[in-house]
């Protein structure tokens, strides 16, 4: 990958207390790539270290074959975008927009038409003399939107630009979000906490945890081989029962963990037999049958969940541990439960090297 921007070796420091890094971080040119990790963990950090608004402690920033560490923001060109906007609530939409083409000392009649042409490509035509108050909280998000494009940046920035919305207008948003930043082609590094989020929109997911990059990768890879407990925690939901490989089967490897021998396939080569391993299992991986069907192992139903178009079930294989399978709600599934004693056939379960192994 050739990186239109890098951050190398970045470490911020806040007297005693390292918040972020060292972190290597490489961005693609075009490529939507979103930050996402628990509050803390330094995403807004990073974030305003790549927009010039927070100097690093160490490392280097490199756009476009330049070194950009020292370079003052307005330099850098890249648009940003808050979490809460910042329109500026006494001046008109067009004013707002054309900001920063203003202070680029644009003439007023290409401003005006950029303006135009920008509030067109984010779905507001005609709104240029209202105000702030009299727009919706989607339509002022879009606004903050346009006034970050206009400027024609090289990177886009946004930091949970999408969290003060309601949940509905949030999802419209994100694919509007999307589909601007294809048909524009515009680098994009995008913040949020929520992984729903970063799945729908992102080429590449870099997940971070206390101030370093635990795992990048695109959201199918996060999703499915996850290479820590805490990346496997962090990215929707499973069940992680710690134990020791037994044997090698094929390309997997027999993991015996909280009752159960499940084949699971190692999310990276080095496992061997008695190694310590986390087996990973996604609810949506497990088939349930009647009991002793061939391949499948008896468990008990400990729980049951209902929400809406699956049901959650709490199976245990007999040790107390309880792992979950979601069963469509289909009449077949309706009526299991709690006690009911049923064959669970374990489907593309996961084997995550423990720690030290
Ligand atoms: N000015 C500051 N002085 C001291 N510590 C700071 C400062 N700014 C941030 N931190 C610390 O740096 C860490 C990372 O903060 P940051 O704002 O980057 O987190 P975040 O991932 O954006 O979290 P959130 O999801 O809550 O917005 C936190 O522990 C925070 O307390
Ligand atoms: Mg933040």
């Amino acid at each position: 990958m050739q990186p239109i921007l890098s951050l190398q070796q970045v470490v911020k420091r806040y007297g005693p207390v390292t918040a972020l890094g060292p972190v290597d971080i490489e961005v693609a040119k075009g490529e939507f790539l979103t930050l996402l990790g628990p509050s803390g963990c330094g995403k807004t950090t990073t974030l305003h270290i790549i927009a010039g608004l927070t100097t690093p402690s160490e490392g280097r920033l490199v756009l476009d074959g330049r070194d950009i560490t020292r370079l003052a923001p307005p330099y850098r060109d890249m648009g940003l975008v808050f979490q809460n906007y910042a329109l500026f609530p006494h001046r008109t939409i067009a004013e707002n927009v054309g900001f920063g083409l203003r202070m680029r000392k644009v003439a007023k009649a290409e401003i005006a038409e950029r303006v135009r042409r920008m509030l067109d490509i984010v779905g507001l035509p005609g709104v240029e003399a209202r105000y702030p108050h009299q727009l919706s909280g989607g339509q002022r998000q879009r606004v903050a939107l346009a006034r970050a494009l206009v400027i024609e940046p090289s990177i886009l920035l946004l930091d949970e630009p999408l969290s003060n919305l309601d949940a509905l207008l949030r999802k419209r948003m994100r694919l509007e979000l999307r589909d601007i930043q294809r048909r524009l082609g515009i680098t994009t590094i995008f913040v949020t906490h929520d992984q729903d989020e970063a799945f729908e929109m992102s080429d590449r997911v870099v997940l971070m945890n206390a101030g370093h990059v635990e795992q990048v990768g695109s959201p199918d890879e996060l999703y499915d081989a996850p290479q820590t407990r805490f990346a496997a925690e962090f990215i929707g939901e499973a069940s992680l029962i710690e134990g020791a490989v037994t044997r090698l089967q094929g390309e997997d490897v027999v993991i015996a963990a909280g009752g159960l021998e499940v084949p699971a396939r190692p999310v990276r080569p080095g496992l061997a037999a008695g190694d310590r391993a986390i087996l990973m299992i996604r609810p949506e991986r497990i088939e349930i049958t009647p009991p002793g069907a061939p391949e499948t192992t008896d468990v008990t139903v400990t729980r049951r969940v209902f929400q809406g178009d699956r049901i959650l079930l709490g199976l245990s294989g007999g040790s107390g541990q309880v792992f979950h399978c979601a069963v469509p709600n289909l009449e077949a599934t309706r009526t299991i439960d709690a006690g009911a004693r049923i064959g669970a056939r374990f489907r593309e379960s996961r084997a995550i090297p423990a720690r030290g192994a």
